[in-house]
């Protein structure tokens, strides 16, 4: 059996390594947004060629479920809506970007919504 201290140690080192705290969560949320070309299209404040991050989170924290419609989005692109919203442009689906793991997907959700 592991000692508690040890036990908390290793649990504080995993949450620092995934960004445990706010703004180490907000860094490791931008840093993986960036990894994946999300801010080729879209800035945390204004629209460019997506909508702004902010406005995103406007939206989709009044819906229910919210980051389980922020995951399809990232997967499917526009097409977990039927088509462009927002814009005129297209949300491309994850074939046509750098691949996101489950986990990923669901980090960089809890980032757009934090
Ligand atoms: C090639 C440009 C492009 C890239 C790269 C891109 N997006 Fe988008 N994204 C768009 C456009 C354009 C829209 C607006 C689509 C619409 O109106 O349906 C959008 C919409 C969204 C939305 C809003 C969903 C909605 O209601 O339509 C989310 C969330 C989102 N993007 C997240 C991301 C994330 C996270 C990444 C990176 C993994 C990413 N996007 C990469 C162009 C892009």
């Amino acid at each position: 059996m592991i000692s508690v201290p040890v036990f908390l140690a290793v649990s504080m080192a995993a949450a620092v390594a995934a960004g445990g705290n706010g703004a180490g969560k907000a860094a490791a949320g931008a840093k993986l947004a960036e990894a994946k070309q999300c801010m080729q299209c879209h800035a945390i404040d204004k629209d460019t060629i997506g909508p702004s991050f902010q406005k995103i989170k406007a939206v989709y924290s009044k819906m229910r479920n919210p980051e389980s419609k922020l995951i399809d989005v990232m997967r499917l692109g526009s097409d977990a809506h039927l088509g462009p919203l927002w814009t005129r442009a297209r949300m491309p689906d994850g074939s046509e970007r750098p691949p996101i793991s489950d986990r990923e997907a669901k980090q960089l959700a809890r980032w757009i919504l934090s």
